[in-house]
Formats: C-alpha cells, structure tokens, sequence
C-alpha cells in the first residue's frame, strides 16, 4: 500500500518547503515535479533549444537524465541544484510546461515516484492529472505580495540581488500563464483542501495537512 498525498498551488506559496516537511514526518517520498520543468528549461538552454521547438524539446523531457537526493539534483551527472532555480529557468520552464506533448512525456517519470510507503508530490497538477486518485489533496495559497515577499528573500539569502516590484509583476504573469493554459491549468483538484498560508508559517502549514492526513 502506496499513501499519495499532493500540493499544488501557484508559483513561491511555499509548497516545496512544506511539502519537505510532511514528508519527512511521515517518512515518504517527495516529488519536486517542477524541477522536471525545470530540468527540461535548462537542458533547453544548453542544447540551444527554442522555446517552441515543441518536437524538440518533448524529446529533450523524454531522455533527461536526472538523478535527485537529499534536496540535490543532478543533469547528465552534473550538480544542477542552483542552477535550476534562476529565474530565467522558472520563467523558461512556465512558458514551455504549456505544451502538451512535453507534459504527456514526463508523466510515466512523475508516478513512478509513487514508492512505499507513500508520496508527497508537488506542483501544479498532481491532484487533477497525475495522481487523480490521491488519499489527500492540498491547494496550498498565499497573496501574491507575500509570495513575492518569500521569493524576495529566497533570493537575497543565496546572496542574489533582487527586486521586489518587479518579482510581482513576474509572479503575476507566471499566475496567469499557469492559470489560463490549455492543459492542465492551475485550479484546485476536485475535492482538494484550500489552504491559504499567508499568515501561516510553513511549518504551520505542514502541521495542518499532518492533520487532514491523520483523519
Ligand atoms: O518555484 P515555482 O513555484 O516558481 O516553480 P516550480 O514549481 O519549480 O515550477 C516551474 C514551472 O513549471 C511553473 O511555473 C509551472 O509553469 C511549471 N509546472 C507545471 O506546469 N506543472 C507542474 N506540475 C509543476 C510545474
């Protein structure tokens, strides 16, 4: 018997914090799906890959090679852990996660995270396409000015500089790309619990789908 527990929610609502925690209290596997986009964006970049070279760039998704380990991962053997989370790959991996075949093509890669004795799998659509029959599903929220805030400081302590104005407008675009697209759009799976963490601590947050998960 396999648990599936997924989080989804938009771009710096603190999903991969929080979903490090439940996983670690309860001692399962955790699924960083947007790192996969991640992955795919940089590899991109590397192969000089554009942006709507969709054949191009399923076949790059398709035949990653990817290894993760103790909040690392690695591409073809080379530590990538920083370089995946620059924002020109964020706002790389948003604009690319629109195509369909890319999606289809790392689908098999994502459920076969789902190992004994269970899954926390986060994303954008854990919940309504990859595992639609998970035991809980989290939509987990936060303002758009604390969300910026979060990434703001994300940024500044990697020792990178940032600008809070314009983190905004970036997240508000990335929202509303992820929101809009044609597959798998950002919405909360059907019978998914809301949570709203802008006054909430991750740890808190984490607490509270511990909580859901115990019923
Ligand atoms: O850290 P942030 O929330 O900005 O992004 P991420 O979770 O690392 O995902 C990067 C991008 O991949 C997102 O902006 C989404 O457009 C896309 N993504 C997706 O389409 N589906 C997923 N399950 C996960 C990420």
């Amino acid at each position: 018997m396999s648990w599936i527990i997924t989080i989804d929610g938009p771009t710096a609502s603190g999903k991969g914090t929080v979903a490090h925690w439940v996983a670690d209290k309860l001692g399962f596997h955790v699924l960083d799906s947007g790192a996969l986009y991640r992955l795919t964006a940089l590899a991109a970049l590397e192969e000089g890959v554009a942006a709507d070279d969709v054949p191009s760039l399923t076949d790059l998704a398709a035949n990653l090679q990817v290894q993760f380990a103790d909040y690392r991962v690695w591409l073809n053997g080379v530590e990538v852990s920083d370089a995946i989370r620059a924002e020109q790959v964020g706002n790389l991996a948003s604009a690319i996660a629109v195509h369909a075949p890319l999606r289809a093509a790392l689908v098999a890669r994502q459920r076969a995270f789902a190992q004994p004795p269970g899954l926390v799998a986060d994303g954008r659509d854990m919940g309504t396409v990859i595992f639609p029959e998970a035991d809980l599903k989290v939509f987990l929220t936060a303002s758009v000015e604390e969300r910026a805030r979060r990434r703001y400081n994300q940024l500044i302590n990697k020792g990178i500089s940032a600008n809070v104005d314009a983190l905004l407008l970036d997240l508000q675009q990335r929202d509303e790309r992820d929101r809009t697209r044609a597959v798998a759009p950002l919405v909360p799976a059907p019978g998914a619990v809301l949570l709203d963490t802008s006054a909430m601590s991750a740890e808190d947050a984490a607490e509270f789908i511990l909580a859901q998960f115990a019923q």
